[in-house]
């Protein structure tokens, strides 16, 4: 077992770790790293640095080898946690990072897989009925996805197909990036060709045009194509909370700057919702604030209200999001724990109470691609993975290459 130093979408430095049979094949994961990341999520690293994390992982990787530890089952990968958190006892894994322990388990994954013969969605997988999650593609982004003077407040602009084929899903979401790009083109007269650190069109437009003209995409799309598809938004509304207000900096044309405390928050994206027939909506409040997101859900059972910074994957919030009804849907981001098993248990709660699981990128990606196996082996239903980027395209890629296997 090797851990050594690459680099993200972001130009970031990260961990990859590289496990080697005994059939000398070697597996290779690189870890990814969020921007607009949640306060409960563990440290990508150690807190003595990233040269910290990977001389741990070496020296855990040489203990492996010299004890002869073997993996066999996923559940094995408890041999390897137990090391870790016997070394490190802090609940955000700040001395060995989660970054480290989450591209070992996803390579001893990879490895265990290999030895049976078989793909790590397969590996995992437990029935003969393969399902490929539905993409949610990040069109057109703002918030701290992009530097720009003006930009969307809101973080992330969804497309959702609902085809029977990821191919179809896949294809709607690029002719809606397309749609979206010849239609700011026209209408943001000060877009600069820019991108956010996930491939989204960054405009400069307010957010509610913003919305209207994804709305007007979705429209225009379903009657071309006579197939299903939604939109929805990654608010992330953390990043701009300043503990007492929300500071909208591009509310709209006539009123660009605007502050709404919690109650005219909950109004305001109560109306976003109902206007632009949203069918998803993630974190349209700050992180902690449970109530807020309980009081929109029960005014929108139909919509999905997702936590992402409110959840971070983390079992414990999750038990506590199901006790206050605050949620329908939930982001699962292994890394945001930095354990898969961790992040197997949080999936798994989540289906317990009926609560849609969505597995999702970071915004600072790397080429790798287990999390579309992730997706696909435990059944995941939607995948958050963005629309064009070649680290995005990894993913996509590779699910277009399972469903081919079916
Ligand atoms: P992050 O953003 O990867 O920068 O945390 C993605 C998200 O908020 O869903
Ligand atoms: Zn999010």
């Amino acid at each position: 077992m090797v851990a050594k130093r690459v680099m993200n979408s972001r130009k970031e430095e990260t961990i990859s770790v590289i496990v080697e049979t005994e059939d000398r094949k070697k597996f290779e994961t690189s870890a990814p790293s969020g921007k607009s990341k949640g306060k409960y999520e563990v440290n990508d690293f150690s807190n003595k640095g990233l040269t910290f994390s990977i001389d741990f992982v070496n020296v855990l990787g040489k203990k492996i080898a010299d004890e002869r530890i073997v993996f066999e089952t996923f559940d094995d990968l408890n041999k390897v946690e137990k090391i870790v958190r016997e070394y490190d006892k802090s609940s955000n894994l700040e001395l060995v990072g989660g970054n480290s322990l989450y591209a070992l388990e996803c390579s001893l994954l990879k490895a265990m897989a290999h030895s049976y013969e078989v793909e790590p969605w397969k590996f995992l997988l437990r029935t003969n009925k393969i399902n490929v999650p539905m993409p949610l593609g990040n069109a057109i982004g703002g918030g701290m996805h992009v530097k720009q003077d003006k930009k969307l407040d809101f973080q992330e602009m969804l497309f959702i197909p609902k085809t029977d084929k990821f191919f179809d899903a896949s294809f709607l979401n690029l002719q809606a990036y397309k749609e979206a790009k010849r239609l700011l083109k026209e209408k943001d007269k000060k877009w600069k060709s820019k991108i956010t650190d996930e491939n989204a069109l960054a405009t400069t437009l307010d957010n509610e045009s913003t919305l209207k003209l994804m709305a007007q995409i979705r429209d225009d799309l379903r009657d071309k194509f006579k197939m299903k598809l939604e939109i929805g938004m990654d608010a992330a509304c953390s990043g701009f909370w300043n503990r007492i207000k929300y500071t909208y900096l591009n509310f709209s044309k006539e009123q660009p700057v605007k502050n709404l405390g919690k109650a005219e928050q909950l109004e305001y994206l109560d109306k976003l919702i109902k206007e632009n027939k949203l069918f998803y909506v993630e974190d349209p409040f700050y992180g902690d604030d449970f109530e807020s997101f309980a009081k929109l859900l029960s005014k929108n059972k139909q919509t999905l209200i997702c936590g992402d910074d409110l959840i971070c994957t983390n079992p414990d919030r999750l038990f506590e999001a199901i006790q206050k009804k605050s949620i329908n849907s939930v982001i699962i981001k292994p890394n945001q724990v930095g354990s898969l098993l961790v992040a197997k248990e949080a999936l798994d709660m989540a289906r317990k109470y009926d609560i849609v699981p969505i597995i999702s990128h970071r915004s600072g990606e790397t080429n790798d691609n287990i999390i579309a196996h992730l997706a696909v082996g435990w059944n995941i239903p939607y995948i958050k993975t963005g629309i064009t980027g070649e680290e995005r395209l990894a993913k996509i890629n590779e699910l277009l290459r399972i469903e081919r296997y079916c």
